[in-house]
Protein backbone atom coordinates (compact mmCIF):
# COMPACT_ATOMS: atom_id res chain seq x y z
CA UNK A 1 0.00 0.00 0.00
CA UNK A 2 1.46 3.47 -0.57
CA UNK A 3 0.92 6.07 1.78
CA UNK A 4 2.76 9.56 1.64
CA UNK A 5 1.64 10.88 5.18
CA UNK A 6 2.68 9.34 8.49
CA UNK A 7 -0.73 8.37 9.87
CA UNK A 8 0.80 9.16 13.73
CA UNK A 9 2.26 12.82 13.10
CA UNK A 10 0.60 13.59 9.93
CA UNK A 11 4.28 14.89 8.38
CA UNK A 12 4.01 14.73 4.61
CA UNK A 13 6.79 12.55 2.60
CA UNK A 14 8.06 11.12 6.08
CA UNK A 15 7.88 7.81 5.25
CA UNK A 16 10.92 5.35 4.16
CA UNK A 17 10.53 2.07 2.56
CA UNK A 18 12.85 -0.59 4.14
CA UNK A 19 13.23 -4.53 3.33
CA UNK A 20 11.70 -6.90 5.70
CA UNK A 21 13.69 -9.75 6.53
CA UNK A 22 11.80 -13.04 7.65
CA UNK A 23 15.08 -14.23 8.34
CA UNK A 24 15.23 -14.72 12.41
CA UNK A 25 18.07 -13.21 14.13
CA UNK A 26 19.44 -16.16 16.69
CA UNK A 27 21.32 -14.85 19.94
CA UNK A 28 25.17 -14.49 19.86
CA UNK A 29 26.17 -18.06 21.37
CA UNK A 30 29.39 -17.81 23.29
CA UNK A 31 31.70 -19.91 21.02
CA UNK A 32 30.14 -19.39 18.30
CA UNK A 33 31.41 -15.79 17.69
CA UNK A 34 34.77 -15.30 19.56
CA UNK A 35 35.27 -11.07 20.34
CA UNK A 36 38.53 -10.25 19.72
CA UNK A 37 39.98 -7.44 22.61
CA UNK A 38 43.36 -5.95 22.39
CA UNK A 39 45.50 -4.00 25.11
CA UNK A 40 45.41 -0.37 23.85
CA UNK A 41 49.30 -0.73 23.35
CA UNK A 42 49.42 -3.31 20.94
CA UNK A 43 47.06 -1.59 18.39
CA UNK A 44 49.05 -1.62 15.09
CA UNK A 45 49.29 2.11 13.75
CA UNK A 46 51.67 1.25 10.87
CA UNK A 47 50.40 2.17 7.48
CA UNK A 48 50.88 -1.96 6.99
CA UNK A 49 47.74 -2.63 4.23
CA UNK A 50 47.38 0.73 2.97
CA UNK A 51 47.29 0.94 -1.01
CA UNK A 52 48.68 4.58 -2.05
CA UNK A 53 46.67 4.96 -5.20
CA UNK A 54 49.47 7.14 -7.30
CA UNK A 55 47.71 10.88 -7.39
CA UNK A 56 49.14 12.43 -4.09
CA UNK A 57 46.37 15.10 -3.10
CA UNK A 58 43.44 11.94 -3.45
CA UNK A 59 45.93 9.93 -1.48
CA UNK A 60 46.84 12.65 1.26
CA UNK A 61 42.81 12.96 1.70
CA UNK A 62 42.80 9.86 2.50
CA UNK A 63 45.53 9.88 4.92
CA UNK A 64 47.92 7.60 3.23
CA UNK A 65 45.65 5.80 0.65
CA UNK A 66 43.08 3.13 0.85
CA UNK A 67 42.70 0.42 3.32
CA UNK A 68 41.46 -3.12 2.35
CA UNK A 69 37.67 -3.38 2.52
CA UNK A 70 37.43 0.59 3.43
CA UNK A 71 33.97 2.49 1.78
CA UNK A 72 34.40 5.96 0.96
CA UNK A 73 31.40 8.02 -0.24
CA UNK A 74 32.47 10.92 -2.74
CA UNK A 75 29.77 13.38 -2.47
CA UNK A 76 29.81 16.93 -4.92
CA UNK A 77 27.54 18.63 -7.25
CA UNK A 78 26.88 17.42 -10.71
CA UNK A 79 29.47 18.27 -12.89
CA UNK A 80 32.17 18.98 -10.67
CA UNK A 81 34.56 16.76 -11.41
CA UNK A 82 33.95 13.47 -9.30
CA UNK A 83 33.81 10.91 -12.38
CA UNK A 84 36.75 12.48 -13.98
CA UNK A 85 39.01 12.17 -10.80
CA UNK A 86 37.60 8.39 -10.07
CA UNK A 87 38.63 7.86 -13.88
CA UNK A 88 42.01 8.55 -12.68
CA UNK A 89 42.37 7.13 -10.02
CA UNK A 90 41.10 3.57 -11.47
CA UNK A 91 44.17 4.79 -14.09
CA UNK A 92 46.67 5.11 -11.57
CA UNK A 93 45.23 1.59 -9.37
CA UNK A 94 45.53 -0.56 -12.20
CA UNK A 95 49.23 0.89 -12.50
CA UNK A 96 50.12 0.48 -9.21
CA UNK A 97 48.55 -3.18 -8.78
CA UNK A 98 48.46 -6.12 -10.64
CA UNK A 99 44.41 -6.41 -9.81
CA UNK A 100 41.81 -4.51 -12.16
CA UNK A 101 39.65 -2.02 -10.87
CA UNK A 102 35.29 -2.48 -11.54
CA UNK A 103 33.97 0.30 -12.72
CA UNK A 104 30.35 0.19 -11.98
CA UNK A 105 28.26 3.34 -13.92
CA UNK A 106 24.71 3.88 -14.07
CA UNK A 107 25.43 7.65 -14.66
CA UNK A 108 27.05 7.49 -17.83
CA UNK A 109 27.56 4.55 -21.02
CA UNK A 110 30.60 2.87 -21.33
CA UNK A 111 31.30 4.93 -24.72
CA UNK A 112 31.39 8.12 -22.84
CA UNK A 113 33.36 6.72 -20.42
CA UNK A 114 35.58 5.30 -23.41
CA UNK A 115 35.79 9.07 -24.83
CA UNK A 116 36.94 10.53 -21.33
CA UNK A 117 39.19 8.14 -20.88
CA UNK A 118 40.94 8.70 -24.26
CA UNK A 119 40.96 12.08 -23.50
CA UNK A 120 42.95 11.88 -20.50
CA UNK A 121 45.27 9.63 -21.40
CA UNK A 122 44.06 6.52 -19.68
CA UNK A 123 44.28 3.13 -21.67
CA UNK A 124 42.17 1.16 -19.14
CA UNK A 125 43.67 -1.96 -20.38
CA UNK A 126 42.57 -3.20 -16.84
CA UNK A 127 39.88 -0.91 -15.85
CA UNK A 128 36.58 -2.88 -16.65
CA UNK A 129 33.62 -0.93 -17.25
CA UNK A 130 30.21 -2.43 -16.28
CA UNK A 131 27.00 -0.19 -16.59
CA UNK A 132 24.67 -1.74 -14.19
CA UNK A 133 22.00 -0.14 -12.12
CA UNK A 134 20.74 -3.15 -10.20
CA UNK A 135 22.50 -3.82 -7.03
CA UNK A 136 22.03 -7.29 -6.43
CA UNK A 137 23.92 -8.33 -9.90
CA UNK A 138 26.47 -5.65 -8.70
CA UNK A 139 26.97 -7.46 -6.00
CA UNK A 140 27.99 -10.45 -7.34
CA UNK A 141 30.65 -9.03 -9.38
CA UNK A 142 32.03 -7.26 -6.12
CA UNK A 143 35.01 -9.81 -5.79
CA UNK A 144 38.84 -9.71 -4.15
CA UNK A 145 40.51 -10.06 -7.77
CA UNK A 146 39.77 -6.56 -7.63
CA UNK A 147 42.08 -3.79 -6.31
CA UNK A 148 39.28 -1.42 -6.37
CA UNK A 149 35.63 -0.98 -7.06
CA UNK A 150 33.63 2.37 -8.03
CA UNK A 151 30.03 3.13 -8.19
CA UNK A 152 28.73 5.75 -9.78
CA UNK A 153 26.55 6.84 -8.71
CA UNK A 154 24.46 5.25 -5.34
CA UNK A 155 21.46 7.35 -6.81
CA UNK A 156 21.50 5.22 -9.93
CA UNK A 157 20.97 1.67 -8.49
CA UNK A 158 18.33 0.09 -6.79
CA UNK A 159 17.14 -3.33 -5.64
CA UNK A 160 13.92 -5.13 -6.42
CA UNK A 161 12.96 -5.78 -2.53
CA UNK A 162 11.79 -2.88 -2.60
CA UNK A 163 9.38 -0.78 -5.02
CA UNK A 164 10.66 3.00 -4.91
CA UNK A 165 12.43 4.24 -7.94
CA UNK A 166 16.11 4.41 -8.03
CA UNK A 167 17.43 7.33 -6.33
CA UNK A 168 14.48 7.56 -3.19
CA UNK A 169 15.85 7.21 0.27
CA UNK A 170 15.06 4.11 0.74
CA UNK A 171 16.72 2.33 -2.38
CA UNK A 172 19.90 4.67 -1.41
CA UNK A 173 20.12 3.33 1.98
CA UNK A 174 19.64 -0.38 0.99
CA UNK A 175 21.99 -0.19 -1.86
CA UNK A 176 24.69 1.39 -0.17
CA UNK A 177 23.91 -0.73 3.14
CA UNK A 178 24.43 -3.60 0.65
CA UNK A 179 27.72 -2.53 -0.91
CA UNK A 180 29.17 -1.86 2.19
CA UNK A 181 28.28 -5.50 3.79
CA UNK A 182 29.75 -6.82 0.30
CA UNK A 183 33.02 -4.73 0.39
CA UNK A 184 33.56 -5.87 3.74
CA UNK A 185 33.67 -9.15 3.31
CA UNK A 186 35.58 -9.29 0.16
CA UNK A 187 38.41 -7.09 1.77
CA UNK A 188 37.68 -4.39 -1.48
CA UNK A 189 38.26 -0.82 -1.02
CA UNK A 190 34.58 0.72 -2.20
CA UNK A 191 34.00 4.30 -3.63
CA UNK A 192 30.85 5.30 -3.90
CA UNK A 193 29.50 8.68 -5.67
CA UNK A 194 26.98 10.67 -4.30
CA UNK A 195 25.31 13.57 -5.93
CA UNK A 196 24.35 16.09 -4.17
CA UNK A 197 21.11 17.83 -5.49
CA UNK A 198 19.27 21.36 -4.71
CA UNK A 199 16.02 19.67 -4.97
CA UNK A 200 14.61 16.94 -2.10
CA UNK A 201 13.70 14.21 -4.51
CA UNK A 202 16.77 12.50 -4.97
CA UNK A 203 18.36 11.22 -1.86
CA UNK A 204 21.00 13.13 -0.78
CA UNK A 205 25.07 12.05 0.70
CA UNK A 206 23.99 13.09 3.97
CA UNK A 207 21.72 9.68 4.18
CA UNK A 208 24.93 7.64 3.92
CA UNK A 209 27.38 9.15 5.62
CA UNK A 210 26.83 7.06 8.93
CA UNK A 211 27.27 3.92 6.83
CA UNK A 212 30.08 4.40 5.35
CA UNK A 213 33.91 4.60 6.69
CA UNK A 214 35.11 7.84 4.49
CA UNK A 215 32.90 10.98 3.19
CA UNK A 216 34.57 13.27 0.78
CA UNK A 217 33.45 16.06 -0.34
CA UNK A 218 34.66 17.41 -3.84
CA UNK A 219 33.65 21.69 -3.38
CA UNK A 220 34.67 23.99 -6.15
CA UNK A 221 33.21 26.53 -8.04
CA UNK A 222 31.94 25.67 -11.58
CA UNK A 223 33.20 28.99 -13.59
CA UNK A 224 36.77 28.67 -11.92
CA UNK A 225 39.03 25.81 -12.27
CA UNK A 226 39.89 25.08 -8.79
CA UNK A 227 38.59 21.98 -6.90
CA UNK A 228 39.04 21.35 -2.80
CA UNK A 229 38.39 17.85 -1.92
CA UNK A 230 37.39 18.12 1.66
CA UNK A 231 37.40 14.93 4.37
CA UNK A 232 33.96 15.07 6.28
CA UNK A 233 34.39 11.96 8.37
CA UNK A 234 37.48 9.15 8.32
CA UNK A 235 37.64 6.00 10.30
CA UNK A 236 41.10 5.31 9.10
CA UNK A 237 42.35 8.67 9.34
CA UNK A 238 42.73 12.31 10.01
CA UNK A 239 39.43 14.45 9.29
CA UNK A 240 41.24 17.55 9.08
CA UNK A 241 42.89 16.93 5.12
CA UNK A 242 42.53 18.80 2.67
CA UNK A 243 43.61 18.09 -1.10
CA UNK A 244 43.75 20.94 -3.91
CA UNK A 245 42.93 20.30 -7.51
CA UNK A 246 43.06 22.20 -10.86
CA UNK A 247 40.30 20.98 -13.10
CA UNK A 248 41.89 21.25 -16.64
CA UNK A 249 42.48 19.34 -20.30
CA UNK A 250 43.91 16.84 -18.74
CA UNK A 251 41.66 16.26 -16.16
CA UNK A 252 42.29 16.92 -12.19
CA UNK A 253 45.77 17.82 -11.67
CA UNK A 254 46.82 17.98 -8.37
CA UNK A 255 48.30 21.25 -6.41
CA UNK A 256 50.93 20.57 -4.17
CA UNK A 257 51.80 24.17 -3.69
CA UNK A 258 47.98 26.34 -3.31
CA UNK A 259 49.54 29.60 -1.80
CA UNK A 260 51.33 30.23 -5.42
CA UNK A 261 48.86 29.44 -7.73
CA UNK A 262 45.93 31.08 -5.98
CA UNK A 263 48.61 34.51 -5.90
CA UNK A 264 49.75 33.90 -9.13
CA UNK A 265 47.25 36.55 -10.47
CA UNK A 266 48.14 39.16 -8.29
CA UNK A 267 48.03 42.61 -8.93
CA UNK A 268 51.12 43.85 -6.79
CA UNK A 269 50.21 47.39 -5.55
CA UNK A 270 46.87 47.37 -6.36
CA UNK A 271 44.32 49.54 -3.91
CA UNK A 272 41.95 47.41 -2.31
CA UNK A 273 43.83 44.19 -2.67
CA UNK A 274 45.03 42.07 0.88
CA UNK A 275 46.60 38.65 1.00
CA UNK A 276 45.07 36.61 4.23
CA UNK A 277 46.18 32.92 5.25
CA UNK A 278 43.44 30.73 6.03
CA UNK A 279 43.25 27.41 7.27
CA UNK A 280 41.56 24.75 4.70
CA UNK A 281 41.39 21.80 7.20
CA UNK A 282 45.13 21.67 8.68
CA UNK A 283 46.60 23.42 5.74
CA UNK A 284 47.60 26.85 5.29
CA UNK A 285 46.19 28.74 2.29
CA UNK A 286 47.35 32.30 1.13
CA UNK A 287 44.30 34.03 -0.83
CA UNK A 288 43.81 37.40 -1.96
CA UNK A 289 40.84 39.42 -0.70
CA UNK A 290 39.82 42.35 -3.02
CA UNK A 291 37.72 45.01 -2.54
CA UNK A 292 35.64 48.05 -4.95
CA UNK A 293 34.54 50.80 -3.57
CA UNK A 294 32.73 53.56 -6.12
CA UNK A 295 30.44 56.51 -5.65
CA UNK A 296 26.64 55.57 -5.45
CA UNK A 297 25.08 57.51 -8.15
CA UNK A 298 21.75 56.64 -7.57
CA UNK A 299 19.58 55.89 -4.44
CA UNK A 300 20.59 53.35 -1.70
CA UNK A 301 24.21 52.14 -1.65
CA UNK A 302 24.95 48.67 -3.18
CA UNK A 303 27.27 45.76 -1.28
CA UNK A 304 28.01 43.36 -2.62
CA UNK A 305 30.06 39.97 -1.84
CA UNK A 306 31.23 36.87 -3.62
CA UNK A 307 32.87 34.19 -1.81
CA UNK A 308 32.02 35.80 1.48
CA UNK A 309 29.37 36.06 3.14
CA UNK A 310 27.20 39.15 2.34
CA UNK A 311 26.09 39.41 6.08
CA UNK A 312 29.69 39.34 7.59
CA UNK A 313 30.35 42.50 4.93
CA UNK A 314 27.11 44.41 6.18
CA UNK A 315 28.85 43.74 9.63
CA UNK A 316 32.64 44.66 9.17
CA UNK A 317 31.30 47.83 7.43
CA UNK A 318 29.29 49.36 10.13
CA UNK A 319 32.42 47.86 12.77
CA UNK A 320 34.74 50.45 10.03
CA UNK A 321 32.28 53.36 10.34
CA UNK A 322 31.82 53.17 13.52
CA UNK A 323 35.46 52.09 15.16
CA UNK A 324 37.67 53.81 12.41
CA UNK A 325 36.11 56.92 11.41
CA UNK A 326 35.60 55.49 7.63
CA UNK A 327 32.59 56.50 6.06
CA UNK A 328 31.24 53.99 3.19
CA UNK A 329 27.59 55.63 3.11
CA UNK A 330 28.13 57.33 -0.46
CA UNK A 331 29.78 54.27 -1.52
CA UNK A 332 28.83 51.11 -3.54
CA UNK A 333 31.21 48.40 -2.09
CA UNK A 334 31.69 45.55 -3.68
CA UNK A 335 34.18 42.37 -2.23
CA UNK A 336 35.56 39.74 -3.89
CA UNK A 337 37.60 36.14 -3.05
CA UNK A 338 40.04 35.67 -5.59
CA UNK A 339 40.14 32.43 -7.50
CA UNK A 340 36.22 31.30 -7.05
CA UNK A 341 36.81 30.54 -3.13
CA UNK A 342 34.23 30.28 -0.51
CA UNK A 343 35.49 31.80 2.95
CA UNK A 344 33.49 30.97 6.01
CA UNK A 345 36.09 31.32 7.89
CA UNK A 346 36.43 34.55 10.62
CA UNK A 347 39.88 34.94 10.44
CA UNK A 348 39.79 36.81 6.98
CA UNK A 349 38.02 39.43 8.48
CA UNK A 350 41.12 41.91 9.42
CA UNK A 351 41.81 41.15 5.73
CA UNK A 352 38.47 41.87 4.18
CA UNK A 353 38.39 45.13 6.70
CA UNK A 354 41.59 46.36 5.40
CA UNK A 355 40.99 45.66 1.75
CA UNK A 356 37.43 48.25 2.18
CA UNK A 357 39.78 50.94 4.08
CA UNK A 358 42.26 50.51 1.40
CA UNK A 359 39.97 50.64 -1.46
CA UNK A 360 37.79 53.54 0.18
CA UNK A 361 41.10 55.26 0.78
CA UNK A 362 42.65 54.98 -2.22
CA UNK A 363 45.76 53.29 0.06
CA UNK A 364 48.15 50.43 -0.61
CA UNK A 365 48.48 47.82 1.33
CA UNK A 366 52.01 46.93 1.22
CA UNK A 367 52.15 43.85 -1.21
CA UNK A 368 54.63 42.18 1.17
CA UNK A 369 51.94 41.96 4.30
CA UNK A 370 50.26 39.21 4.77
CA UNK A 371 47.14 39.83 7.38
CA UNK A 372 44.91 37.59 9.70
CA UNK A 373 42.16 38.22 12.53
CA UNK A 374 39.01 38.35 13.17
CA UNK A 375 37.46 41.50 14.20
CA UNK A 376 34.87 41.80 16.81
CA UNK A 377 31.89 44.73 16.85
CA UNK A 378 33.75 46.66 19.13
CA UNK A 379 36.41 46.77 16.46
CA UNK A 380 39.21 44.43 18.74
CA UNK A 381 41.26 41.79 16.85
CA UNK A 382 40.48 39.01 18.13
CA UNK A 383 43.08 35.74 17.71
CA UNK A 384 42.43 33.02 15.55
CA UNK A 385 43.47 29.04 15.81
CA UNK A 386 46.86 27.77 14.38
CA UNK A 387 48.57 31.49 14.54
CA UNK A 388 52.22 30.29 14.14
CA UNK A 389 51.65 27.76 11.27
CA UNK A 390 49.92 30.58 9.31
CA UNK A 391 52.54 33.08 9.98
CA UNK A 392 54.65 30.24 8.88
CA UNK A 393 53.44 29.76 5.27
CA UNK A 394 53.08 33.37 5.12
CA UNK A 395 57.03 33.77 5.78
CA UNK A 396 57.55 30.56 2.86
CA UNK A 397 55.89 32.38 0.12
CA UNK A 398 58.11 35.39 0.60
CA UNK A 399 55.45 37.76 2.94
CA UNK A 400 58.20 39.12 5.06
CA UNK A 401 55.97 41.29 7.48
CA UNK A 402 52.85 39.40 8.53
CA UNK A 403 49.87 40.77 10.74
CA UNK A 404 48.75 39.24 13.20
CA UNK A 405 46.03 39.60 16.29
CA UNK A 406 48.55 39.99 19.20
CA UNK A 407 50.24 43.25 16.97
CA UNK A 408 47.33 45.12 17.10
CA UNK A 409 44.40 46.03 19.32
CA UNK A 410 41.97 47.23 17.29
CA UNK A 411 41.34 47.80 13.74
CA UNK A 412 41.80 51.35 14.00
CA UNK A 413 45.46 51.01 14.91
CA UNK A 414 46.02 48.82 12.24
CA UNK A 415 44.05 51.33 9.67
CA UNK A 416 45.70 54.24 10.71
CA UNK A 417 49.23 52.27 9.34
CA UNK A 418 48.05 52.27 5.67
CA UNK A 419 50.22 55.14 3.27
P1 LIG B 1 32.48 15.21 -14.26
O1 LIG B 1 33.65 14.41 -13.79
O2 LIG B 1 31.61 14.56 -15.27
O3 LIG B 1 31.59 15.68 -13.04
P2 LIG B 1 30.65 14.83 -12.07
O4 LIG B 1 30.97 13.40 -12.24
O5 LIG B 1 31.00 15.37 -10.70
O6 LIG B 1 29.25 15.18 -12.44
O7 LIG B 1 33.08 16.59 -14.78
C1 LIG B 1 32.42 17.25 -15.75
C2 LIG B 1 33.06 18.56 -16.08
O8 LIG B 1 34.45 18.56 -16.11
C3 LIG B 1 32.59 18.93 -17.44
O9 LIG B 1 32.00 20.20 -17.36
C4 LIG B 1 33.82 18.93 -18.29
C5 LIG B 1 34.93 19.12 -17.33
N1 LIG B 1 36.19 18.44 -17.72
C6 LIG B 1 37.34 19.19 -17.88
O10 LIG B 1 37.34 20.41 -17.73
N2 LIG B 1 38.52 18.56 -18.21
C7 LIG B 1 38.58 17.21 -18.41
O11 LIG B 1 39.67 16.68 -18.71
C8 LIG B 1 37.38 16.45 -18.24
C9 LIG B 1 37.37 14.98 -18.43
C10 LIG B 1 36.21 17.11 -17.89
MG1 LIG C 1 29.62 11.94 -12.96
Amino acid sequence: MWAGQCSSCGVWNSLVEVVVSSKKKGALSAGKQSIKIQKLSEVDVSSKGRTKVGISEFDRTLGGGLVGGQVVLLAGEPGIGKSTLLLQVAGQMVVKSDHPVLYASGEESPVQIKNRATRLGITGERVQIVPETNVDVLLEAITNQYSLVIIDSIQTLSTQDLSGAAGSIGQVRESAFRLTQKAKRAGVPLVIVGQITKGGSIAGPKTLEHIVDTVLYLEGDKFHSFRLLKVNKNRFGDASEVGVFEMGEQGMMGVANPSDRFLSQRQNDASGSVVTVLLEGSRPVLLEIQALTAKTVFGYPRRTASGFSNNRLLLLLAVLEKHAGLDFSNSDVYLNVAAGFKINDPSADLAVCLALASSLTNKVVDSKIAVFGEVGLSGEIRSVSQEGRRVKEAQRMGYSDVITPDKYRNIRSVIGNLK
